[in-house]
């Protein structure tokens, strides 16, 4: 096997989301990798940041300011990726984000709110970027950044674990539909993944989570993951090496999903359910 199959070069790639985070993690990855970035963020001064670090990187970054809720934006998002890179082979869904959301307090505003970024976001840059690929005759690669609560329950974020279930059978899905075009389509579930933004959360929340270090005892690996560990995935599932592979998600998450209620203990012994 050749080793440069992980490489990504010359390709091109949206990362929607992609101006701070996990989306920045994965853009800057693609960079290394060799794919030229668009970052398409509703934020534009986060976006043209990361844009700007991919070009420190050596290829070219480019910063589209996009909200992808929005259909016209989306589609002018990828018709501005077309005429200036003359083609799009990978889309990374990474936009969204999940907030504190007890289903009784929720209202029905607040169920819309959530299902818009989490779930009905999706089918903009996935509509028209996949129509662009399948134009440029090349096929393509689709991945959806999920969650771990896409697999479990996940009380008091109901309607985001539901988004993001919904995603995973899209996924599965769609790389059926598209199997034909050579486009393939899979996901990530990561776990707690510490960024600018989930930090500021936790404080705000530390009463109910107790922090990274008791977190870090129900996570086999021993720690919270990072947006590398994140990009790491993507860009082995972007990549030749996973020309094979589609339809499925793939868990950064340490092992707590197939953890499954069981934990270390300080001594190293485990114990279930405690
Ligand atoms: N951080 C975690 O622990 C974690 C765990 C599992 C899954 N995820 C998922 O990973 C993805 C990224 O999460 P993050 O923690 O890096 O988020 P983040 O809040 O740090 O960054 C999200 C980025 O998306 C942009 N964005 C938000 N709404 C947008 C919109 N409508 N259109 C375009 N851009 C928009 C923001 O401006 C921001 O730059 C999300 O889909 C989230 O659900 C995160």
């Amino acid at each position: 096997m050749d080793p440069s199959k992980i490489l990504l070069t010359d390709q091109v790639a949206i990362v929607t989301g992609g101006g701070q985070g996990i989306g920045e993690g994965i853009a800057l990855a693609f960079a290394r990798f060799g794919a030229d970035v668009v970052i398409a963020d509703k934020n534009a001064e986060a976006g043209e940041r990361v844009a700007a670090a991919v070009t420190e990187i050596g290829r070219r970054g480019l910063a589209i300011t996009t909200d992808i809720r929005e259909f016209d934006q989306v589609q002018a998002l990828v018709d501005q990726t077309m005429s200036d890179f003359g083609r799009l082979d990978i889309l990374v869904n990474n936009a969204g984000g999940v907030r504190y959301s007890p289903f009784l307090d929720l209202g029905q505003r607040g169920w819309h709110k959530h299902t818009a970024l989490n779930f009905d976001g999706l089918f903009g840059p996935t509509d028209a970027a996949v129509r662009a690929m399948i134009k440029g005759g090349r096929g393509g690669s689709v991945i959806n950044v999920a969650s771990i609560e896409a697999l479990r329950a996940a009380p008091n974020y109901s309607v985001y674990a539901a988004c993001k279930a919904g995603m995973l059978n899209f996924t599965r899905t769609l790389a059926l539909e598209l199997s034909e075009h050579s486009i393939r389509v899979n996901g990530i579930a990561p776990d707690v993944v510490m960024t600018p933004h989930l930090l500021e959360y936790e404080q705000q929340r530390s009463d109910q989570s107790g922090g990274a270090e008791s977190r870090s005892r129900g996570i086999p690996l021993g720690r919270d993951g990072t947006p590398e560990d994140c990009a790491g995935a993507c860009v082995f599932l972007a990549s030749a090496m996973a020309a094979y592979i589609t339809g499925i998600t793939l868990s950064v998450d340490g092992g707590t999903f197939a953890s499954s209620g069981w934990s270390r203990r300080p001594d190293g012994t485990w114990t279930l359910h405690h």
